[in-house]
């Protein structure tokens, strides 16, 4: 088993107070809470307001990781922010965190990789790290998806959530806890089963992307459903297989909460029973990067996660990128 350098310290989260239901869709679009939630698990998502920005949400996140870490704003020297919803095309929505939180050592940027963008993010903080290009790396998942959300399509809208969640990424400690393994894949070749058509370069804003709604998120559900469930039993045979361990060695699997039968399919393939997999698709909808940092913070908050912990964390999204990590708590 590979000897962790790098270790998770602290977690935080923040999802808006604004709740919108199943039986709220119901009023907007046709389709019913049973259907809802036979076919995703999921019962209501948070939606942001005015002000819920993601780098407004992520800043909550944050102080609460500075406050377990120990540290203050200016001793992070990075920032990296999973996001596929920021606030702005430019400056990355990282930059505006870093103006936020007064963190003005920090380099800050974000990640594209859509639901990896968090798995990815760490992966990125653990080279910079180990490079000795940072001491301390924020990492963030942070989303506002109802802003880029059709709330005309029903097979789209009854889906997407916001919130934040984040975690402080350092050298270990003591040596025994850390990140043991990390996978990273892409198949850029099936982008267009879940994108965004319109608003960059290829196709600038003009008259018809509003009228053709290209600036939503447009997926085909279907075929994104059976990539996931194949590529994040991938992704869990190849970090646990790379960390020298075996499903019965995890104590908590957090995947990324994108629909309940996903959820169960991909603990099936891994071997792991659903009491050691921690759900919470009911309550957030999918938030995409923010899925598994919000997931993380509430195990460590419940007790499910304790010192010595191992977790397996694992998340599939639009790319469409892939990611598996297993971190000893
Ligand atoms: O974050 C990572 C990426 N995203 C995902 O992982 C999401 C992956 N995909 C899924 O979770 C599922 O494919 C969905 C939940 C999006 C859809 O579930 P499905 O079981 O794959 O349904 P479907 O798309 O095959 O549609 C089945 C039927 C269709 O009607 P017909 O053609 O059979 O008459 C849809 O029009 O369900 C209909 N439908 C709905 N009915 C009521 C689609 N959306 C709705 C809805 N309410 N909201």
């Amino acid at each position: 088993m590979k000897r962790p350098l790098v270790e998770l310290v602290g977690t935080g989260r923040y999802t808006p107070t604004k709740v919108l239901t199943n039986a709220d869709f119901e009023r907007m679009v046709d389709t019913s809470d049973e259907w809802i939630v036979e076919r995703t698990g999921i019962r209501e998502r948070h939606i942001s307001g005015p002000t819920e920005t993601v780098a407004a949400m992520s800043k909550f996140a944050a102080v609460q990781v500075l406050e377990q870490a120990g540290i203050g704003p200016l001793d992070i020297d990075a920032i990296v922010m999973g996001t596929a919803s920021p606030d702005r095309l430019l400056p990355s929505s990282a930059c505006d965190l870093q103006a936020l939180l007064g963190a003005d050592n920090a380099a800050a940027f974000d990640i594209q990789a859509a639901c990896s963008g968090f798995l990815y993010g760490l992966t990125v903080a653990e080279g910079l790290v180990t490079a000795g290009t940072a001491r301390h790396v924020l990492v963030i998942g942070a989303e506002r998806l109802s802003t880029i959300t059709d709330y005309t399509d029903r097979s789209t809208c009854i889906l997407f959530g916001d919130g934040a969640g984040a975690t402080l990424v350092r050298a270990v400690s003591d040596g025994r806890r850390g990140i043991l393994a990390s996978y990273l894949k892409t198949d850029g070749r099936l982008a267009e089963l879940l994108y965004r058509p319109g608003g960059g370069g290829c196709h600038p804003p003009d008259e018809r992307l509003l009228a053709d709604r290209g600036y939503f998120i447009k997926m085909a559900g279907r075929e994104v459903f059976k990539a996931a469930v194949r590529s994040m039993a991938d992704a869990c045979d190849q970090a646990l297989s790379q960390a020298g361990l075996t499903a019965r060695d995890v104590d908590v699997l957090i995947p990324h909460q994108a629909n309940i039968r996903i959820i169960e399919a991909t603990a099936k393939h891994a071997g792991m029973p659903m009491d050691k997999v921690y759900v919470n698709v009911d309550r957030y909808g999918n938030t995409s990067a923010a899925s598994i940092p919000i997931a993380l913070d509430e195990c460590v908050r419940e007790g499910r996660i304790r010192e010595g912990s191992t977790v397996l964390m694992v998340a599939f999204g639009g790319g469409f990128t892939w990611a598996a990590m297993v971190v000893r708590w």
